[in-house]
């Protein structure tokens, strides 16, 4: 039962005794109007206060603040400023502060049935106050002088008000047609007593509906109101900082990766861009297999963020593997040294000839000797340069070594030269340390390709090594570890999963994990379909020519049927018609060839292809638990 409730009850008891006593009376009745009163006010401010702790985004709380205000004091309308700080970009000295203002954040009138608040894409369009005027505090603007004094003012009519400049409120009023009358305003302050913002409430009205001046009592209840607003908003500040500290700080580390490999920035940030598009387009499809998977503004964000942290990991892959762009390459290609020793081989053919001309001289051969040993020699060296050119070819690395490279690098391989110098070279700590120089007067043989050239050279696909390439896929498990590292919010810890596996496969045979389709949440499936679409289809690799989208989308196909990538996602990447705006946007136009999206699904979509997600993602979008009433 209210205290309201008791007194009535109380009042009956004791009115038998005193029926005609007027004193008593008119205290009673004063008494209980006080009494409805604190009731209602505890009961908006406990409302107020659920709801604040409920939302997130500033614009909302703030306009809990205003609505809560009004209510309490009965006041016609309000504005809510904050401050906004611009510093000068200077990075000698960072954090000067360059303008203070107060922006317009919300904004209700009653009588002119007004109700404004500003949000990150849609802002009130009434210019900032200034928090300084040629350089000293602007304090003709009575909200100005609140957030720079921190001082309350209460007026009981602006007309009449001396000390503010009052003439913006006055031609406001003249071309609506309402009348500023009283006014209270009050400071925000934040955690650390940091004036943030500014409360201005206008026009209290008493219980007949005449504006009449704010009470002591207002200013007291919508003071507490303040401190109330500064915990709901210091919250939401700080948990704002932080994801705008921990995004940039992301965009550091891509642009750090970016000035060792472009191409691998220009990567992730197309696959960034990509997963959102994705994950948007698999929360919004309401059809098939994943018709009821939906993810929430922080799921959005944080699988965002996982497109972008996926390949951290390579900030430290060393540079040439990460930008190998043939398959000689290390710190440079050696396929110069190689022509060097083509050259020198080339010098030996020349040699071998003179030293046949000069035997013959001494033993008097016919001209016809002589020819012989010319045209040997130019077919020696012709065959030479067959030989090199095909080998820079086979250097280039591609889809696949065609097996007339592959049998002209084995040829070659076992060609010698002579070499008059040799290095004496020796294993130390899995590095290869030259000790010195071995001379030989008359030449010993040595290969024109060495075992490792070889090897390289007979890369069957792309131009990575079976070392380079272990190498170069320990980024995921680095990616991976390094997120595990971070502390993010909670929901957010499923992050590093996401972003760690995407080179993981639903059969199992990916890596750094061998994940199987339970485990892989769709998040990661997201990642690693766009990860794999993106590298197929871009034109700034350095290392292979752009690939037509059907060609693209074919072998996507082949990963579908070979149960590496999840065949509904992609179903849902093609119907969308997502592809195809992706298309236009990064591909070459001609690139973008002729797709048959059924045909693609009748051939590649597996009859008995299933749901496997795991269970969070199924439990991510089931109704929220009914609230207690
Ligand atoms: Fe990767
Ligand atoms: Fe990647």
């Amino acid at each position: 039962m209210k205290i309201s409730e008791r007194l009535i009850q109380l009042n009956n008891l004791i009115r038998d005794q005193f029926p005609e006593n007027e004193e008593y009376l008119f205290l009673f009745r004063k008494l209980e109007e006080g009494i409805k009163d604190l009731e209602r006010q505890v009961e908006i401010q406990s409302l107020a206060g659920a709801e604040l702790n409920r939302v997130q985004e500033q614009s909302t709380v703030l306009e809990i603040i205003l609505d809560t205000a009004r209510e309490l004091t009965y006041a016609d309308g309000g504005t809510v400023y904050m401050i906004q700080v611009e510093y000068y970009d200077d990075p000698f000295n960072p954090g000067e502060i360059k303008s203070k203002a107060l922006s317009f954040e919300v904004l209700q009138n009653e009588t002119l049935n007004i109700f404004e608040r500003s949000s990150s894409t849609n802002k009130i369009s009434l210019p900032p106050v200034p928090l300084d005027k040629a350089g000293k505090p602007n304090h003709s603007n009575v909200s100005a002088y609140c957030a720079n004094t921190g001082w309350i003012v209460n007026i009981p009519d602006v007309y009449d008000a001396e000390g503010f400049d009052f003439s913006g409120t006055k031609k406001y009023d003249q071309t609506t047609g309402y009348r500023s009358q009283s006014m209270l305003v009050i400071p925000l302050r934040d955690h650390e007593n940091q004036i943030n913002g500014v409360l201005q409430l206008i026009n209290r009205k008493d219980q007949t509906g005449k504006v009449i001046p704010f009470t002591d009592q207002d200013q007291a209840i919508v003071q507490s109101l303040s401190y109330q607003a500064a915990v709901s908003l210091t919250t939401q500040k700080l948990l704002k900082e932080q994801v705008e500290l921990f995004n940039a700080f992301v965009q550091v580390l891509a642009e750090g990766l970016g000035e060792k490999s472009p191409y691998t920035f220009a990567h992730i940030n197309r696959v960034a861009l990509l997963t959102v598009s994705m994950g948007k387009a698999v929360d919004e499809w309401a059809e098939g297999m994943y018709e009821d998977i939906h993810f929430d503004a922080d799921q959005h964000a944080e699988l965002e963020l996982a497109g972008w942290m996926h390949d951290i990991g390579k900030l430290t892959t060393p540079e040439y593997i990460v930008s190998k762009s043939v398959k000689l390459q290390t710190l440079f290609d050696r396929f110069e040294l190689v022509v060097e020793r083509f050259n020198s081989k080339a010098k030996d053919i020349e040699i071998e000839a003179l030293q046949k001309k000069i035997l013959g001289m001494e033993n008097d051969k016919g001209e016809r000797y002589f020819i012989e040993v010319e045209k040997e020699k130019n077919e020696a060296l012709q065959e030479l340069a067959t030989d090199v050119h095909l080998l820079c070819q086979s250097n280039l690395g591609g889809e696949f070594l065609s097996k007339e490279l592959e049998e002209k690098i084995l040829k070659t391989a076992s060609i010698t030269r002579k070499e008059y110098f040799q290095l004496n070279t020796k294993m130390v700590l899995g590095e290869r340390k030259i000790l010195g120089v071995e001379a030989s007067r008359n030449g010993q043989v040595g290969p024109l390709i060495s075992e490792e050239e070889k090897a390289l050279l007979l890369i069957q696909r792309g131009t990575l090594s079976p070392e380079e390439r272990l190498i170069i896929n320990a980024h995921s498990d680095r990616s991976w570890r390094w997120l595990m590292k971070l502390p993010f919010p909670r929901k957010m810890m499923k992050l590093p999963l996401y972003a760690g596996a995407h080179h993981e496969t639903l059969s199992g045979t990916g890596y750094p994990n061998q994940l199987k389709a339970p485990q892989l949440p769709i998040q990661s499936r997201i990642i690693a379909i766009v990860d794999v679409f993106e590298a197929l289809t871009a034109k700034d690799r350095p290392y292979k020519e752009p690939m037509p989208l059907s060609k693209s989308l074919q072998i996507l196909g082949f990963m579908v049927k070979d149960n590496l990538l999840d065949a509904e996602i992609i179903r849902i990447f093609l119907k969308s018609g997502l592809y195809l705006d992706y298309a236009q946007q990064f591909l070459n136009e001609d690139q973008i060839d002729e797709v048959d999206i059924d045909q693609w699904i009748e051939t590649y979509y597996p009859k008995d292809f299933k749901d496997s997600l795991p269970a969070y993602n199924r439990i991510a979008e089931a109704k929220p638990l009914q609230e207690n009433p």
